[in-house]
């Protein structure tokens, strides 16, 4: 007896390595620590000890190339979901530089349709992973008395970052990321994405 199964609405998570990351990382961070320099304190939000730029490496000069490739990532990935054409795609951005003990609480982004990150720099494993939480977990009535986990079983899938890798995820996807256990700074640009028809 054979036994098939079939995906219903499975949560994507998008995943892409730029080839030119060693000397894209060296310009991106520069510029990521000239913005701490010049406002130490940042923004408040789920980042735990960590700092956090407001959103608006969307209007910056110094971050245009990362600004283009987030969008054409997120374009490239509205197309192979059958988004219409012409959509105006939106974004902001913001870095975040988590020293060692830092971490993100579990958060979602509300009214956009992707969210992701961007690894600069970072010293993996030990710098701990972004982490995904089943959307159906809430209306779970028992635990999978599994073995081992596989992705239909688990309540929590771990990615573990890497320099140059970009992850996109639906905004709805709750999403943490691990303390910060290396004796180096974890940095990453995060962003959200809003797809728009054009107004005629
Ligand atoms: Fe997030």
């Amino acid at each position: 007896m054979e036994i098939t199964n079939q995906q219903l609405f499975p949560s994507l998570v998008w995943t892409t390595l730029f080839d030119d990351r060693a000397s894209f990382n060296v310009r991106l961070l520069d510029a990521a620590n000239r913005m701490r320099n010049s406002d130490p304190a940042g923004v408040a939000n789920t980042n735990v000890e960590g700092w956090q730029s407001p959103n608006i490496l969307q209007n910056l000069g110094e971050f245009e190339e990362m600004n283009r490739r987030i969008l054409q990532v997120c374009e490239r990935i509205g197309e192979s979901q059958n988004f219409k054409p012409n959509l105006i795609y939106q974004h902001q951005a913001w870095v975040n530089i988590s020293p060692p003990g830092a971490s993100n609480k579990i958060h979602f982004h509300a009214n956009c349709h992707f969210s992701g990150v961007y690894y600069m720099s970072l010293k993996a494993p030990e710098c701990g992973s972004i982490f995904f939480r089943d959307p159906r977990v809430a209306s779970r009535m028992l635990t999978y008395p599994a073995d081992k986990q596989t992705n239909f079983t688990a309540e929590e899938v771990y990615m573990p970052p890497e320099e140059g890798r970009m992850y996109v995820f639906p905004g709805w996807l709750e999403h943490g990321v691990e303390v910060n256990r290396s004796d180096r700074d974890r940095v990453s640009i995060a962003f959200n994405v809003l797809a728009t028809p054009q107004s005629s």
